[in-house]
Order: structure tokens, then sequence, then C-alpha cells
């Protein structure tokens, strides 16, 4: 029998560079019904984002609802780098005035192109979940992070209603509180913390904020080491017949997400108009 948890539709590289292809142009009008400004300040206060020179990267940064948010705390545009690996994504990011300073990478957050030690925090909001390989991606943050840096990821977790949990797993991977914690803890972060974020229209559906640390000392109390990069990842090249499967993949995602996407946007829709009403 098929598992749940191998629908996981758009957790590869090449369906997800699909969907945000046409999706980009729609994201910034749409994605306020599916996560709240609240959800990601819980998290930024977790990971302890705030002060002028901190030096962030913010990974699977898209359009940038979090990196604006992160831009609120004070940091200085000119010490934030936004990666995304979707050039349409990263178009409508360019057109933001309040961005045009922060640098914008096109990258694969499994292998990213920076030094090592470069940042004091490594962001993400709503990303992790389209890497197949999370604990390589946070691998190369932890590598990325300066010791006693700060990894944040934002995430949903698996809605707890069968039905909707079938479906929200055909449209992506939808990880448990343990995997979270588990992809953190197996790329060698320490002092994992956790809270659980809601959106207002919908508090019983919880979502996640993780954040792990990079030793600030080796084993031998003294300076810890970078962890070594881990070297250039496959390119995907899946073949006429990987290239189908993909494709049936994507199809099935797209047929979950048109059913759940506006059941989402008319509870969202709903909460909206009772808070106007007030
Ligand atoms: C739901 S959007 C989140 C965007 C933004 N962080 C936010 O909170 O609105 C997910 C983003 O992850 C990006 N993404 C997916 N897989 C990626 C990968 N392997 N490397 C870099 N970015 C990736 C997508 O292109 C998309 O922009």
């Amino acid at each position: 029998m098929m598992q749940a948890a191998k629908l996981e539709g758009l957790c590869n590289e090449t369906t997800a560079r699909w969907f945000y292809a046409w999706y980009s142009p729609f994201y910034d009008r749409l994605q306020k019904y599916f996560s709240s400004p609240h959800m990601r300040e819980k998290g930024l206060d977790l990971a302890d984002v705030r002060g002028r020179d901190l030096r962030v990267l913010d990974v699977g940064a898209g359009t940038g609802t979090l990196t604006l948010q992160i831009l609120g705390r004070g940091v200085e545009p000119a010490n934030v780098v936004m990666l995304d690996q979707s050039t349409g994504m990263l178009e409508q990011a360019k057109r933001k005035p309040q961005l045009a300073a922060v640098r914008k990478v096109l990258g694969d957050a499994q292998d990213l192109p920076f030094a090592d030690e470069s940042f004091d925090r490594v962001t993400s909001s709503g990303a992790i979940y389209y890497w197949p390989e999370p604990v390589r991606a946070m691998r190369e943050q932890l590598r990325v992070l300066k010791p006693g840096g700060r990894a944040l990821a934002i995430g949903t977790l698996q809605p707890s209603a069968l039905g909707i949990r079938v479906l929200a797993q055909t449209f992506n991977r939808f990880p448990t509180e343990e995997q979270y914690l588990q992809w953190f803890r197996d790329a060698g972060f320490t002092d994992v913390r956790t809270v659980n974020v809601a959106n207002p229209w919908n508090e019983a559906q919880f979502a996640i904020a993780v954040v792990g640390t990079r030793p600030a000392a080796g084993a031998d109390g003294g300076a810890p080491r970078a962890p070594a990069r881990i070297g250039a990842r496959a390119r995907e090249s899946p073949g006429p017949l990987g290239l189908a499967l993909l494709a049936v993949r994507y199809v099935l995602a797209m047929a979950a997400f048109a059913l759940i996407g506006p059941i989402q946007i008319l509870v969202a829709s709903r909460h909206f108009k009772k808070v106007r009403a007030e």
C-alpha cells in the first residue's frame, strides 16, 4: 500500500520549481490566507533576530515575506541575503523597494553558495518541507553560521484529521515535530527549541518554529571547527521515466492544492471579515 508519507508531492526541486514558476505572480496576493505575520514574529523572537549589525541569510526567501519582517526588526538591509531557487519568486522580490538593498541569490538550499561562518542567523519560513534532503540543508546552514549563531525554520505540522492529512501530504511533505527536531539534531545543532505557532483563523492547527544553535565551542572547549562543506550535490536528471513519474506526482499535488487551497482561503476570509466588523 502506498503510504501517505510517500506522496509528499512538491518535496522535490523540480516539482517545486514547476509550481513556483506559475504561482509566483499570485503568491503575495494569496499568501496572507495561508500564514500570518504573527506566526513569523514568534519564530523571529525565538531566534532572537534583532540588531542592525546582525548578518542574516533567509533561505527559500521567495518574494521576501519573512525578509521584510527581519528588516522590520532593525537589521541593516545590506547585512541580509535572500536565497531562493525560483527566478519567478526572486523577480517578485526585486520589485519591492524596501528590499532593494538586500542581496538576492538564485541557489539551492541544500548547497549554499556562501563561505563558512558568514552569518549570525539563518532563517527559513514555509520552505524546509520542499527540500528532499533537509538534514543536508541544515548542515549547510550550520556551516555558514558563525559559532553561537542560530538557525530558524518555521513550518507547518501534520494535520491531525486523517482526510486533511492525506490531502496535505499529497500536496507536500507535512512533517511531525519529531522530524523537525531530528533534522536539526542530525545536522549538529544544539539547544534545539520549538514554539508552536498558529494562524488566528485556525488555532487548532499548529505550525512550528524550530531554532537550533551552532555550538560556540568544540568538544575540548576550544574554538569549534567549521563543519566541512558537503560538496556539490548531484544535479537531478530524472530521465524520461523519472520525469513522467514526477509529472504524475505534480498533477496529484496540484489536484490536492485545488481542494485544500480554497478551503484555507474561505476560512481565513471569514476571520478577516469578522475582525473588520469588530
Ligand atoms: C512557501 S514559499 C516561502 C517563501 C517565504 N519564505 C515566505 O515565508 O513567504 C517556499 C519557497 O521555497 C523555495 N524553495 C523550494 N525549494 C528550494 C530549494 N531547494 N532551494 C531554495 N529555495 C527553495 C521556493 O522557490 C519558494 O520560494
